[in-house]
């Protein structure tokens, strides 16, 4: 890590803490994240209850899914972030290519029509476009904070839309999600989260 990088992200936390700067200004770890359960499973709820014929999975839309789930908590709700990153060994998308990168990504997808297309199509093959796209955006990583609940909502909106249920992580551990994170992120392999979609993909 270079100290250019944790200068910058320090201003993002409290000092000597795990909690990032709030706008209610709570510094308690357990409080902070009561709050963005709440706030997350409200937005399950609107956004699942907008989702029409008209909803464009699109990179505006993406954004919308950050911004309006956690502006009312944090400053930087909806913004990319502008600065390098890293968890692990992985390293993800540099915060100057973010915005080019997001936007081939969603290029790609507007080709795939959004993924609007999978009700009837057979469930191994949407299982299959959904790592991919997930994976993309695990590697891109563009916001500070929250990208994996929101790229989760995400790709669970799309598979509402296609009338299946939101999908289901609980037949794997926390590790071997990360393990399949990893694989996205460091070798741009999306078939360990494709198994793990296709298992937790039910209409
Ligand atoms: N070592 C790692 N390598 C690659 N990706 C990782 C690693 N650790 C975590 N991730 C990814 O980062 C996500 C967590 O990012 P974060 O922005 O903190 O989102 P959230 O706060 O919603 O969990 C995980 O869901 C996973 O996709
Ligand atoms: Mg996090």
């Amino acid at each position: 890590m270079t100290s250019k990088y944790q200068l910058v992200n320090s201003k993002f936390y409290y000092k000597d803490s795990d909690v990032s700067r709030n706008k209610f200004n709570i510094k308690d770890t357990q409080t902070i994240h009561e709050i963005e359960k709440e706030l997350l499973e409200e937005a399950y709820a609107i956004f699942f209850n907008e989702l029409n014929e008209d909803t464009r999975f699109n990179e505006e839309y993406f954004i919308s899914l950050h911004k309006r789930t956690f502006e009312s908590l944090y400053d930087w709700a909806g913004l990319y972030r502008d600065f390098n990153m890293a968890k692990g060994e992985s390293r993800f998308c540099q915060g100057e290519f973010i915005k080019n990168s997001s936007q081939k990504i969603f290029a790609e997808l507007a080709n795939d029509n959004y993924l609007k297309d999978y009700a009837t199509k057979p469930k191994s093959e949407f299982a299959k476009k959904l790592a991919y796209y997930k994976c993309e955006l695990n590697a891109l990583h563009p916001f500070y904070e929250l990208n994996g609940r929101v790229t989760r909502m995400f790709i669970d909106m799309i598979a509402a839309y296609n009338g299946y249920q939101f999908i289901d992580y609980s037949h794997i551990t926390s590790n071997e999600y990360i393990d399949a994170a990893i694989e996205c992120v460091q070798f741009a392999d999306s078939t360990m989260l494709e198994e793990i979609i296709l298992q937790g993909l039910h209409q």
